[in-house]
């Protein structure tokens, strides 16, 4: 048996309290404490007595214990402490935008620990880029990582499975991307449709830190709901398509799944999920299987991407791949058995009312 991976996790907010809960499921890997600078709700309800991360050490920064021991909260030590025992190989960072930097030249790199940072981040935050589709490879012995944002990671997964039927030729997305996660007060827009930052999006050019050949181009706009993201998507590949392999291609890739029958908005889709997972965390990209056109060389898909949970799977083979290397696939799975990651069709609601009357 392998020595297992330390891992700490930094921001526990949306993000890091599901990094936090996936490290905890992996066999190869141990959650050492994680860390936030303040006893928000969030925090509180993860880790005091009930919640999901109940008993996980609480490292504290610049704050007193007490504000977290008069709560509920295990609290560990001082994170400067702890990062500087040699006790952690790893920190995932899921601090806001442009504080897992910060983290990265104040804590990290000072106590010489390697670390994942989340999709906020600039991409030289760290040397690579990940997506475990792509450069599974390129993180073993890395110091840095970055997991690039939840749309990128749902591009970068519809992607490698079209390349599978032809070579890429162009890619354009159109994003209408969520204004909101469901435990914010920020971001209440009822009435304004608006374009989020330039023409293209920041989108195209977070894909090409993984493809960097990659004709790619995105436009996003911001639209008021909470529960995902939708794209859609038109794909250029050298050759004739035909709709059935496009649909085979997405069904039998890892981390997609096609929903077809009455599955149509994405309230249907994360309905779904809530009646199965944690938190109705939705892990794969689920494509409407109604929209898939195909029209010669091009495929036009429509697919909705659970922004709280879509990147979970990758964070964790981020960490696995950085300090174990091998087999992109064998890491993968290994990721996706713990959590019950799926592949395939999604049962129709039908099928399902049906299964339990018989
Ligand atoms: N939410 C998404 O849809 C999504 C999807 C994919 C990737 N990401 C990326 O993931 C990262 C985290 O996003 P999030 O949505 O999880 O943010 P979030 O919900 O705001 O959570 C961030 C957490 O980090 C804490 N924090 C603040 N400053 C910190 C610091 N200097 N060091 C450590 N922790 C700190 C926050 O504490 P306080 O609340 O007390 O300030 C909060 O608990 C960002 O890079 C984001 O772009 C987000």
């Amino acid at each position: 048996m392998l020595v297992p991976i330390r891992v700490l996790v930094n921001g526990i907010g949306t993000i890091g309290k599901r990094v936090a809960h996936a490290v905890s499921l992996q066999p190869d890997m141990v959650l050492v404490g994680v860390s936030s600078p303040r006893p928000s709700l969030g925090v509180l309800s993860s880790l005091s007595r009930g919640g999901v991360l109940e008993g996980v050490p609480f490292y504290v920064r610049g704050a007193s214990p007490s504000l977290f021991e008069e709560r509920g909260v295990r609290v560990g030590g001082v994170l400067e402490d702890l990062l500087g025992s040699g006790r952690v190989d790893v920190v995932v960072d899921a601090a806001p935008g442009g504080e897992g930097l910060r983290n990265r030249d104040e804590l990290y790199s000072r106590y010489g620990v390697r670390a994942v940072f989340q999709g906020g981040e600039p991409a030289a935050v760290a040397e690579l880029t990940f997506s475990p589709f792509f450069n599974y490879g390129d993180a073993f012995g890395r110091r840095y990582v970055r997991v690039p944002s939840c749309n990128t990671t749902g591009i970068l997964r519809v992607v490698s499975a079209l390349s599978s039927l032809g070579e890429l030729r162009e890619v354009f997305v159109v994003i209408a991307r969520r204004a909101a996660d469901p435990a914010d007060r920020k971001g209440a827009r009822l009435n304004a449709l608006s374009l989020d930052g330039g023409v293209p999006s920041h989108h195209a050019s977070d894909v090409r830190t993984v493809l960097p050949w990659l004709n790619v181009f995105t436009v996003a706009v911001k639209v008021p709901t909470t529960l995902a993201h939708l794209h859609v998507a038109r794909v250029r590949l050298g050759g004739r398509l035909s709709r059935g392999d496009v649909i085979e291609a997405l069904e039998s890739h890892r981390r997609i799944v096609v929903a077809g029958g009455e599955f149509e908005a994405t309230p249907d889709l994360l309905e779904f999920f809530r009646d199965r997972r944690l938190r109705g965390d939705m892990y794969e990209v689920a494509v409407l299987e109604d929209s898939v056109h195909v029209d010669g060389e091009y495929a036009t898909l429509s697919y909705v991407v659970h922004q709280e949970a879509v990147v979970i799977p990758e964070n964790i083979d981020a960490v696995r791949a950085m300090f174990l290397g091998g087999d992109p696939e064998a890491g993968m799975e290994a990721t996706d058995s713990s959590l019950g990651v799926t592949r395939g069709r999604l049962a129709p609601r039908r099928a399902l009312v049906a299964a339990r009357q018989s």
